[in-house]
Formats: structure tokens, sequence, C-alpha cells
């Protein structure tokens, strides 16, 4: 596996990050994941658009931003992929600096930047069968719309859903259902899609931007409002949305089971639409 580290392309075993990384000591750092469909970056404006927030509200100064879409094009070259279907990880810390200190390094100390990227090998993007989630107090800090590698109240949720069975866990902040561990939620109401607005305790999924488009040329309403935790039973379906994850329907909430344990249209419904936006643009490089 080649990958992109500090300026440099490498096989992963040669890179080496030294322990005084701020990353590797604090979790110092911000990331990304985009995906491809047809061998191109989706969304990538607005994945870089967050991607620029998130360095600018943990006040880390990368400034080649430009060469990155490029890079991660390189990077699917060098590794030489066949499969049209691409995760790229893009991870910037604040580097590396010693002896160790809270507060930033002074003097010249350069970001440290990795990217890679891996094909995804289940590209069926529509999933017919839901998951089941398991609710979670949401233990997270309240700056939740930086995608900080900060992510251990993240990573005990979604453990905790593993060891339940469950697909995701949903955060739950003062009896509102916020988001998933790693994607965001909506409850479909009467027609209706609901979901957490914009704030400082979600991050602004670009699958959540792009579901609330389809949905505006669809005409279903969108309605941005946490759903509240003793309201479920007021929901005909539910289903998470993320870059990986796509959409995908969740049938069962703890153990509650929903829509008597199928799946609803909508989430089908929205994949196909999404797919289709894509395969109507022309230029599309496509590596199958
Ligand atoms: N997760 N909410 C949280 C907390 C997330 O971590 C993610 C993404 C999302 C969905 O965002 P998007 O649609 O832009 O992928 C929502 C990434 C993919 C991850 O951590 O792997």
């Amino acid at each position: 596996m080649i990958v992109y580290f500090n300026g440099q392309f490498s096989e992963l075993d040669d890179v080496r990050v030294s322990p005084f990384d701020r990353g590797f000591l604090y979790a110092d750092g911000i990331y990304e994941v985009i995906r491809t469909y047809y061998g191109r970056l989706f969304r990538y404006a607005d994945h870089l658009e967050r991607f620029k927030a998130s360095l600018e509200a943990i006040k880390i100064n990368y400034a080649e931003t430009d060469l990155l879409e490029s890079n991660i094009y390189k990077l699917f070259e060098l590794n030489k992929f066949e499969n049209p279907n691409i995760s790229v990880y893009i991870q910037v810390t604040r580097g590396v600096s010693y002896p160790r200190r809270h507060y930033f390094p002074t003097g010249n100390v350069s970001p440290t930047v990795f990217i890679s990227a891996s094909t995804i090998e289940n590209d069926k993007h529509v999933i017919t069968n839901g998951i089941k989630a398991i609710l979670e107090e949401d233990t997270r800090w309240t700056r939740c719309n930086i995608k900080s590698i900060s992510l251990l109240p993240a990573i005990l949720a979604n453990q905790h859903a593993v060891e339940e069975g469950a697909g995701e866990a949903i955060m739950i902040r003062d009896g509102y259902l916020m988001e998933g561990s790693h994607t965001n939620f909506w409850g479909v109401k009467n027609g209706e899609l609901w979901t957490a607005p914009l704030s400082n305790l979600i991050l602004p999924g670009v699958t959540r931007t792009v579901i609330i488009e389809v949905c505006r040329k669809a005409g279903i309403p969108v309605i941005e409002q946490a759903i509240d935790k003793n309201s479920l039973d007021d929901f005909d379906e539910f289903f998470v949305t993320g870059t990986t994850t796509e959409v995908k329907p969740v049938t069962q909430i703890g153990n509650k089971i929903i829509g008597r344990g199928k799946p609803g249209e909508l989430p089908v419904k929205f994949m196909k639409l999404i797919l289709n936006m894509l395969k109507a643009k022309p230029g599309f490089k496509n590596f199958t």
C-alpha cells in the first residue's frame, strides 16, 4: 500500500511517525474521509471546505490544501486501483514537538500530513436489510462540528454497539437523538424527514447536505430538528448516513422494532437518486 506522508509517496511500512507527534500524544489534529463513485471523488468541494474549517477551528496552519486533490488522485494511480469505489483518509496533526507541552509549539513546526486510500469492497450501495442501533449518552465535547481525531467517546459508543450486536450507536444529548457515532441520523414522520440541525453538537455531514438537496428536488420536506427520545413511536422509519455508510436503514433502536423490522423505502430511493445524479455527469473516469 502506497501512502502520502509529509510530501512523499511511500510504502506504508516505510513511514515513521515520532512518538512526540502531537497527534500521537494529544490527538491534536483533524481528519477527513472522502469516497469516490465511478473513480471520482464525491463532493470534493464540500469535504475540502469542512477540512479547512476544521483546520481553522483548531488553528493548524496547513497551507497546501490546493495540492490535496492532485495528491489523492496520484495516490490512486500509484496504488493501481481497479475498483472504482475508494475511501480516502486524510489526517493533519499539529506536528512533532518536544518536550511535551500543552500549548502550541513555538517556532517553525510543520504539521504532519497523512493520506491513505483503500478500496471499498462492498460496492452494492443499497443495503436491503436494516441495522440495529443502540442509544448511548452523548459524552462527547461541545465542538462536534470539528472533525477532530480525538474520537474516544465515539469509539466507546461504537464498541458498545458492536457488543450489543448493533451497527451504530445513536448519541443522545439532553434527551434528543443528535447523530450516530460516525453517521448522521434521520427519522421519517408523515412523509417528512427529520434530522438534528447544524450546530456545534453534530458533524455537518456531506452526505447530510446531499440528502437535503435530493429532498428539495423531490419535494420532500426536511425538518431540521433533533428527535426526542420519547417520540420514537411517532416515526415510521429511521436511517443513518455517512460517506462510507451511504444510506443505511435502521430497523431496530434498542429493543424497539421499527416498521415491523423491515427497512422503509426512502434509503433505497435516496441511494438510487444519488447514484443516478452521478451517472448523469459526463467525464467520470470509470475504472472498470
Ligand atoms: N464519519 N457524524 C459523525 C460523528 C461522523 O463521524 C460522520 C462521518 C458523519 C457523516 O459525515 P459524512 O456524510 O460527511 O461522511 C456524521 C466518517 C466517515 C468517519 O469517521 O469515518
